[in-house]
């Protein structure tokens, strides 16, 4: 029996508790209780099949993972199993002492979130008081501590007009490298979608500028800018394609081949308390339901970007055509697609700027914790 190609990388998704309350957090909607977490022993028997089954690199994330008392065990064994570790963080629990002992035990990258440049606007958008300057501290001491860095913009209707602003900041801070990352919007980013879509003129001028920051940049600063997938007609391809590059394990232990994967009705959620990463990979039914291009109907199948794009976002379909099957319709070819053209027609034109009134904050009490 042929086996699929392995994994490139692990998203490691320690905890879904974290500090912040961002409207546009991916993480689903119905949070995992802090005692269903898996143990410290579980994580490392992960990561020691994810090195195993060929994974080259473990993205530490959450909720906010520094929460984890064992994030330094963990990171101390990824390393010695050779694997690239990197840790996505709000830094707002990143203390001088944290970082030296990640530096110490092998850590390779760190990834930092802002929310905006404009300290208020952080505020609102974070769902929390002064978190500004304490980013500002955490930038600095992860340069301290001889890290390189990424900073991470997630980008919306309210904050879009300061990318010149968060590119300068970036660069201020010593980041090797910027993300300016349009919402994917899933979680509770789809909840909150009405206010944060961004309108199209918004976008067209801040894809202009982007073009002119990257001869800005040049030689100097990497920036990535993701690109808002509601206003193409031509999907990306969603992890680089279903069950093809990428694996998610949940802070309970569910494998997925995407962090919204569960948000498909009728399927089976593989466990690591069940089965092992190599048969899950393998042999599960969730990451063989959507793997290659025999699952694709018209227009995928007879299309010739069908193993560029594998047919666009899986969960992106589902939300807006209630079928994880379909064609993602934010393709042109989409018997759906003008859903997204309604949407951004409704959503995307309204002129004001978001307010807390305007969001369903993630929850900070996950139902209940313990
Ligand atoms: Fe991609 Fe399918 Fe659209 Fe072709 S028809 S561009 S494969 S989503
Ligand atoms: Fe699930 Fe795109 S987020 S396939």
């Amino acid at each position: 029996m042929t086996h699929p190609s392995p994994p490139m990388s692990l998203l490691a998704e320690l905890t879904y508790l974290c500090p912040l309350r961002c409207p546009y957090c991916s993480n689903p909607t119905q949070l995992t209780k802090r005692n269903e977490e898996l143990s410290t022993d579980q994580w490392k028997d992960i990561l020691t099949q994810a090195a195993d089954l060929g994974i080259l690199q473990v993205h530490f994330s959450g909720g906010e993972p520094t929460i984890r008392s064992d994030l330094v065990e963990l990171v101390k064994i990824a390393a010695h199993l050779n694997l690239y570790t990197n840790l996505i963080t709000s830094g707002l629990l990143l203390t001088p002492d944290l970082l030296e002992k990640l530096a110490e035990n092998g850590l390779d990258h760190i990834q930092l979130s802002f929310q905006d440049t404009l300290p208020e606007a952080a505020d609102l958008l974070s769902g929390m008081r002064a978190v500004q300057p304490r980013k500002l501290q955490a930038a600095e001491d992860i340069k301290k501590a001889g890290f390189p860095l990424t900073l991470n913009f997630v980008v919306h209707r309210g904050n879009i007009e300061r990318i010149e602003d968060m590119l300068a900041l970036g660069y201020a801070l010593g980041a090797r490298r910027v993300e300016i990352a349009h919402i994917q919007y899933h979680g509770w980013a789809l909840i909150n979608r009405p206010a944060l879509l961004p309108s199209l003129e918004q976008v067209q001028k801040a894809e202009a500028l982007i073009a002119h920051m990257h001869k800005f940049y040049k030689n100097r600063m990497v920036i990535d800018h993701v690109t808002p997938d509601y206003y193409t007609d031509i999907p990306k391809p969603c992890m680089g394609g279903w069950g093809q590059r990428f694996l998610n394990v949940t802070p309970r232990g569910n494998v997925l081949p995407c962090h919204a994967a569960e948000s498909i009705p009728n399927i089976t959620v593989p466990s690591i308390k069940h089965a092992s990463l190599a048969e899950i990979w393998n042999h599960s039914s969730l990451f063989s339901l959507f793997r290659g291009t025999e699952w694709m109907k018209e227009p995928c199948q007879s299309c010739d970007r069908k193993t560029i794009d594998w047919g666009g976002c899986r969960c992106q379909a589902l939300a807006l055509t209630g079928d994880a099957a379909h064609t993602d319709p934010v393709c042109h070819l989409s018997p759906h697609h003008e859903r997204i053209l309604a949407i951004t027609q409704k959503e995307g034109q309204q002129a004001h700027s978001p307010s807390a009134q305007s969001f369903t904050y993630r929850t900070a009490s996950f139902n209940s914790q313990s």
